[in-house]
């Protein structure tokens, strides 16, 4: 019997490793889902043109002269149009205000960088640098009305090294990022899940 295939749309603003990340495991037949719209509000984003490349609808809606709830009321229209069910933002650069969130309760994923609740909003890597942390990471995680907030699906810490840079210290925790985003993403497709107040209890049947 086939598997229904969940429908997914991904959100970009930039480079998108790991949207390809997840096209990769959706293609390998590892998620039972399909991707149906890929969205930017950047209309030179790398991750379109790599969307493009493989074949998926692309679209863009530009910002400028918009208001944050209207902008987003347009984005959850462009997403509804397209059927999709799940949701993953994927170096998405805009806070999603309530009209968006609201449109797909418990139905947009994340990826973020650290180990939430640490280390939230931009460049969180520097953040952990400049803390003198030990160890950082990243989570994917389910999105609420607040930044970097929602129930945690899956985290995978990485050690901070004596003379870790920025940029060394992204490179490394990226490479988790792009194991955990496909297996939050499988989780949350094969409905294999309940969430309880923060937690997210996965069924480990
Ligand atoms: C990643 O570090 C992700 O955690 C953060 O933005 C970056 C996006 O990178 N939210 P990419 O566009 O997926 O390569």
């Amino acid at each position: 019997m086939s598997q229904h295939l969940k429908k997914v749309a991904i959100l970009l603003s930039g480079r998108g490793s790991n949207f390809v990340a997840l096209s990769d495991a959706i293609q390998e037949g590892k998620i039972p889902a399909r991707i149906v719209l890929v969205f930017s509000n950047r209309p030179d984003a790398q991750g379109l043109e790599k969307a493009r490349q493989r074949g998926y609808p692309t679209a863009c809606i530009p910002p400028e002269g918009r208001g944050r709830e209207p902008y987003d009321q347009l984005v959850a229209e462009a997403l509804q149009e397209a059927g999709a069910e799940v949701i993953c933002l994927a170096g998405y650069m805009r806070i999603l205000s309530p009209v968006l969130v609201r449109a797909f309760p418990e139905r947009i994923l994340n990826i973020h960088p650290s180990l939430l609740p640490a280390f939230t909003g931009l460049r969180a890597q520097r953040q952990a640098l400049e803390w003198g942390a030990r160890v950082s990471g990243c989570t994917v995680h389910f999105v609420d009305e607040e930044l970097d907030h929602g129930p945690i699906i899956l985290q995978h810490p990485v050690p901070i090294l004596e003379g870790d840079t920025e940029e060394s210290l992204s490179e490394r925790i990226l490479v988790h990022e792009h194991e955990i985003y496909p297996q939050a993403l499988r989780i949350v497709c094969q409905g294999k899940y309940r969430i309880q107040g923060r937690r997210v209890i996965v069924d480990q049947a």
